[in-house]
Order: structure tokens, then sequence, then C-alpha cells
């Protein structure tokens, strides 16, 4: 692998694009922030760098709070929203239809659509240039009931959690590792994969359920009548069979094939591998009924020619 060296420049991604609420539930304000993430895990702490232009930092600054809430696809447009509209002129959550929530321990509201709010107290402002770092304590996360399992265990990949990458907004394609697998024993390694394949299989196919359910109901086929009963509908009467006779089988054979006589090439003439003749389903012709040829003890209607002695 070649790499070209560029200047210095925040090139690291993914980062999550979370929504920072402020204010108070009567004033509430909202706005988006990449810059953001964890920076120790006990007492947990996290940090919002956030540029001194912005109307959160002098809301932040003024009260010692905000709640970090989480942006999922369908969150997606409103978060976008907030990361360009300031909410010095624009009431943000009137104009996404975010819902505003009472928190436990601090006066900044929560977003109720985000399936988890984090709630933070401001412990030290940090200049650092073109932002400023609120670095903070984490009093409390709420999470979405819905979310949880009967034994309590979230199941965060389940609400659609959305990443930041280089400008651009990107939905995560589904869980590939878990913490240690690459360490992990080899039995245990295969049966972590074969857990996660697993899982991946049940989410597709939940998803698959989700959106079979989207889809227009599908009429069922109607089944056509069957003909006889369209001709019957349609005052056809049954055919009876008719009856054989010569008379009728010579004007057939005429008919068909005109250039043949009659009796002596019938009608069906086709045979097959073992020998029978193809009559459709018509009776076979039959030369004689009785052993004579058929109008054999008719008299010829001219009498035959005989040529004088
Ligand atoms: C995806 C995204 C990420 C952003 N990250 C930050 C950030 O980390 N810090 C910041 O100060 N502004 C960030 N912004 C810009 C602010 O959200 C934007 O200026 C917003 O309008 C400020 O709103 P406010 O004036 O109501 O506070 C980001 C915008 C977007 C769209």
């Amino acid at each position: 692998m070649t790499k070209t060296t560029w200047k210095a420049g925040t090139m690291i991604y993914p980062l999550p694009a979370v929504m920072v609420t402020s204010g108070t539930m009567e004033k509430p304000n909202v706005f988006t922030a990449a810059w953001t993430g964890v920076i120790n895990s006990e007492p947990a702490m996290t940090y919002v760098s956030i540029r001194p232009s912005r109307y959160s930092h002098e809301l932040i600054e003024q009260n010692g709070e905000f709640v970090i809430n989480l942006t999922t696809q369908d969150l997606l447009h409103a978060a976008d929203f907030c990361g360009v509209k300031s909410g010095r002129d624009t009431d943000k959550f009137a104009e996404t239809g975010l819902t505003p929530m009472p928190c436990k321990f601090v006066k900044a509201p929560q977003i109720a659509q985000s399936p988890v709010s984090v709630e933070c107290k401001v412990t030290e402002i940090k200049k650092l240039g073109s932002h400023d770092m609120f670095m903070a304590e984490i009093l409390a996360v709420n999470v979405d009931d819905s979310l949880l399992d009967e034994a309590g265990k979230l199941a965060l990949e389940k609400c659609g959690l959305v990443a930041f990458c280089h400008g651009g907004y990107y939905g995560l394609s589904g869980q590939i590792g878990t913490f240690g697998f690459s360490v992990a024993k080899k039995k245990s390694r295969k049966q972590k994969i074969h857990e996660i394949k697993a899982k991946r299989r049940l989410e597709k196919a939940a998803h698959a359920a989700e959106e079979s359910e989207e889809e227009e109901e599908v009429k069922p086929f109607k089944k056509r009548k069957p003909a006889f009963e369209h001709r019957e509908d349609r005052g056809f009467e049954e055919r009876k069979p008719r009856k054989f006779n010569h008379a009728d089988r010579r004007r057939e054979d005429r008919r068909f094939d005109d250039d043949e006589k009659p009796f002596k090439k019938p009608f069906a003439k086709k045979t097959f591998g073992d020998g029978k003749k193809d009559f459709g389903d018509r009776k076979p012709f039959r030369k004689t009924f009785d052993g004579k040829k058929p109008f054999a003890d008719k008299k010829p209607a001219h009498k035959p020619f005989k040529p004088k002695a």
C-alpha cells in the first residue's frame, strides 16, 4: 500500500452524529455534534466540542448541563436539520417534530424519540482553538424500554444507529465481531462467529418480514370457470355424439382430403411406434362391418361399360 501525506486535519472516522439538547423544558434547544465521545469510564465521562459562535455554546455555558441523544436512521432528517439551523432564530423542536421530555437529574430536556439519552453535568470547559471542549460527567442514561429484553439487556443494534463519516451519514451494516474475539480460544471463537452469523440471519429475516408486511396485500388469483361452464352460460348445449354413418364419412373424407379418393385412404393416417393409428376422438374407420365392403350390395348407378365385342 502506498500513501499520500496530507496536512493535519480531523480525519478520524466514523464518529457518532448525536443531538445535544440544552436549555430548559420551557425553552429547549438542540444541535447536532460529531465532535463528541467518551473520555473516561469511572466515573463515566464524556465531552462535546462546540464552536463559541453556537447558540448551544451559550446555553450550556450558562446552565452547565446538556443531554446527548443518540441518532437513529428515523431521526436522521431531523438531526441534519438541527446541524444547519441555529436555535437563535428557529424553534428546532417545533420545526422537526422532536418532542422534549423531562430528565431525571438535569433541567435540559431529552428527546423522547431518541432511544438513548445521556444526562451530563459539565465539569470543565477547555478552550482549544476553534472549539471549546465541554467535559462532563454522565449522571444518568435513559433507554427506550422497547429495546430491553426480559432480562433487562439492551439490544442497541435494533434501533438503527447512524454514523458520521467524512461528510456522510451511514447506517451500521450489522455486527461483525465481539469484544476480544481476536484473542479468544479457537473453539469459542468458532462458536462466537457462529453466533454472530445466526444473529445476522435472524436480523435479516426480521427485516424481510417487516418489508413484506409493508407490501400491498396481493389479491388472490381468481380461478377461471372451466370452459364448459362458459359454454353453458352462453347457451351452448353439450354436443351429442354423432352416429357413424358411411355417407358422412364419405363427405368428411372429401372435405379434409379433397384429392384423395374416399375409402381408399381414411383421414387418420398417422401411425405411431406401436403401429396403432391415431384416430383422435373419432372411432377408427373400418372398411367392413361384416366382412363385406361397404355398398358392395348396392347396384352401381350406371351400367358398367362393356366394350362391344
Ligand atoms: C453532522 C454534523 C456534525 C456537527 N458537529 C458539530 C460539532 O461537533 N460542534 C459544533 O460546534 N458544531 C457542529 N455542527 C454544526 C452545528 O450543529 C450547527 O452549527 C448548528 O446550527 C448549531 O446550532 P445552535 O446555534 O442552535 O447551537 C455539526 C453539524 C452537523 C450537520
